[in-house]
């Protein structure tokens, strides 16, 4: 029975018509942020939440849902059966054990393996089209064990990487020079977390190269203050972690953002963690990890040829050797 009545002749939605559906599996601190943040931007007709816990997931959905009146229409669901995820064309796993005060993320490994092993392979059987997108840590391992798990090509298995260090670089960069973030193009690659690299060579503002003025300048003393920036960049997770818990805001618009990217095809450049062998020099196994890549509908569409020095390029292949010296002692 429908509120409204027809007007004469009228047909059916073209059945061309697409509905979009980004499914969002684990409820808590970070999976809402990203799900509110996607929520704002008028994304997708169907939002999906999975959590283990019904009761807070039912909480959440409902909080969500109870700000209809002042957000675009979305449909919002919730479960804790994968079903309800069916036909996705998004999926962002946030579900896992996060760090306490100090503990790195490379310490979470083993107790999120263990529960990607339940979440993976539902995930892809009910969505086999769509592309995942892994949130939990470590997330560039956890990244290489959803695209196992998934049997998915790779350029539909991606991780969020360091598109949230890079976004803190960008931050702390802006802040120091005085000018706006969205100017600074600056990216960290490598792992998210501890050996991430941050590419001095290739910052530049307003498409200023920041660090050949500075060495024209010979304002030395400004490189270790760039050092510095890298160095708050790879403790930023931890004072937040120490100050409030969890980190949550900046991972959610973070995600959102590349969300925006995958759903409306925006062919953008984010360094995201992706199938990474074959590309600078990186060749001692299967390992995914962080470089600027161009992301659309498809998922990974290519991996940008951006200028590094040899001593950058080092520090990526250690970071990499990282991340498969862990990989190996899993044995997947
Ligand atoms: P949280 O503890 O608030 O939420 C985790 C959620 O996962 C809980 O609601 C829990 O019930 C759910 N869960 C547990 N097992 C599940 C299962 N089998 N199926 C579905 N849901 C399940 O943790 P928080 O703060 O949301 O962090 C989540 C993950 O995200 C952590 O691994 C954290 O390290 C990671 N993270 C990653 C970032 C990144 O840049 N990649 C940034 C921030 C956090
Ligand atoms: C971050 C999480 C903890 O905010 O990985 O960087």
């Amino acid at each position: 029975q429908s509120f409204f009545k027809s007007i004469l002749n009228a047909a059916p939605p073209s059945p061309t018509k697409r509905h979009n559906k980004i499914s969002v599996i684990g409820a808590g601190n970070v999976g809402m942020a990203i799900a509110q943040t996607i929520l704002t931007q008028d994304l997708v007709d169907e939002l999906v939440l999975v959590d283990a816990i019904p009761d807070k997931l039912r909480g959440e959905m409902l909080d969500l849902q109870h700000a209809a009146a002042f957000l675009p229409r979305t449909k919002i669901q919730a479960s804790t059966d994968y079903s309800v995820t069916m036909g996705s064309d998004l999926c962002i796993v946030t579900a896992g054990a996060r760090q306490i005060n100090d503990e790195s993320r490379l310490n979470l490994l083993h107790r999120n393996v263990n529960l990607f092993k339940k979440i993976i392979p539902p995930l892809a059987r009910y969505s086999p089209h769509c592309v995942l997108l892994i949130v939990s840590n470590p997330v560039d391992v956890l990244t290489y064990i959803a695209w196992k798990l998934s049997g998915f090509p790779s350029n539909r298995v991606i991780g969020s990487g360091t598109n949230l260090d890079s976004s803190r670089f960008r931050f702390l960069i802006a802040d120091h020079l005085d000018v706006n973030a969205q100017d600074v193009q600056a990216y960290i690659v490598g792992e998210h977390g501890d050996s991430s690299v941050a590419l001095w060579s290739s910052i530049s503002v307003g498409g200023v190269p920041v660090l050949s003025f500075l060495e024209k300048q010979q304002i030395a003393y400004e490189k270790e203050m760039l050092e510095n920036i890298h160095k708050e960049v790879i403790n930023g997770a931890y004072e937040v972690i120490s100050l409030k818990g969890y980190t949550s805001w900046a991972i959610g618009y973070s995600v959102a953002n590349l969300a925006r990217t995958i759903m409306r095809n925006q062919r953008k450049i984010h360094p995201v963690s992706v199938l990474a062998k074959g590309f600078y020099g990186i060749d001692g196994g299967e390992v995914f990890i962080s470089l600027p890549a161009q992301l659309g509908r498809g998922g990974v569409l290519g991996v940008t040829n951006i200028h590094m020095t040899e001593e950058e390029m080092k520090r990526l292949k250690d970071s990499a050797t990282t991340i498969l010296e862990l990989q190996n002692q899993l044995g997947i």
